[in-house]
């Protein structure tokens, strides 16, 4: 059978029915979206000539796999794409250089304390015993320091497991999370337990992808950012160790060149020294943040806001 089937009148108006495309109500973009979506599957059962239990294996897997969509996104490069999409608009508008923007994933959470100075971003012990120390510099496009910015920084610990997210329960609220509030200097400075990489849960339905690829589900260590700052373009990007085993394989695509500082190793200390540079923002929505749903937690009554 050919795709031209999908051609077929009766396709075709099956098609524009399921769509409300001859509805007066809804939504027009939606409605749009969603007959293209709908046609590009039928495309595909009829390429693939997709059997009716392969179709329905496929949606119990994602049923079942709802619970890690947020890893699935970046496992089939997915959250990688909006960045190049992003990046080619970026081109196509003449917005061009800075810090490369990278995949934000899934374990953000909001509310962390706001500190400012020489940030410590541990709360929790950690017997991995590495120390990363990371400083640095924001700036704008001209290379001017940019004031008043706010850089949001979480990263994982040792065992490669996230405060909020820790299966263990052993970390406490915003451990290794923090909102570090800087000067008009522009510089920046924390240090904290060292993260390491990580690879998604076994079993689960991102590793179960993942296998059937042929592929595996670890990511290098790395640390995440957000940089927001009035008048330029809020950052969202990350760090990734150029000396991890998988610095060059990430399964999450989230490495990008640029994005790849190797530590210094001294003992138990790792040092990186890295700079930011911000694009200037040209309308108030780029100095804020995507309206992706991300986590929140209550802030900590002990925090040492500002
Ligand atoms: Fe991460």
């Amino acid at each position: 059978m050919d795709v031209s089937f999908i051609k077929a009148p009766q396709i075709q108006q099956l098609l524009d029915r399921a769509a409300g495309m001859n509805e007066s109500g809804g939504n027009p973009r939606l409605k749009a979206i969603m007959r293209d979506l709908t046609e590009s599957v039928m495309e595909l059962i009829v390429k693939h000539d997709i059997s009716e239990s392969e179709f329905w294996l496929a949606v119990k897997y994602l049923a079942d796999g709802a619970g890690e969509f947020g890893l699935i996104v970046p496992g089939t490069g997915i959250e990688h794409f909006l960045d190049l999409y992003m990046d080619a608009k970026d081109a196509e508008d003449g917005l061009s250089g800075g810090t490369p923007r990278t995949i934000e994933g899934p374990l953000y959470v909001a509310g962390a304390p706001l500190v400012e100075g020489n940030v410590n971003l541990s709360t929790d012990p950690d017997e991995g015993g590495q120390m990363l120390h990371m400083n640095g510099t924001v700036k704008g496009p001209d290379g001017e320091p940019v004031g008043n910015a706010i850089v949001h920084v979480w990263h994982a610990n040792s065992k490669g497991w996230y405060s909020h997210f820790d299966p263990t329960g052993e970390q406490t609220p915003f451990n290794n999370r923090r909102r570090i509030k800087l000067g008009p200097d522009g510089r920046y400075a924390f240090h904290s337990n060292q993260p390491s990489g990580y690879s998604v849960p076994p079993q689960g339905a991102t590793d179960m992808l993942m296998q059937a690829l042929g592929r595996h589900g670890n990511r290098p260590a790395h640390v995440h950012f957000f940089i927001e700052a009035p008048g330029y373009r809020t950052l969202t990007t990350q760090i990734n160790f150029g000396d991890d085993p998988f610095a060059a394989d990430d399964f999450a695509f989230g490495t990008r060149e640029g994005l790849l500082p190797v530590p210094i190793r001294q003992g138990d200390t790792a040092s990186i020294q890295f700079d930011f540079q911000l694009q200037r923002a040209h309308n108030a929505g780029e100095e804020g943040f995507s309206s992706r749903a991300r986590a929140e937690a209550a802030p900590l009554p002990e925090a040492e806001t500002v």
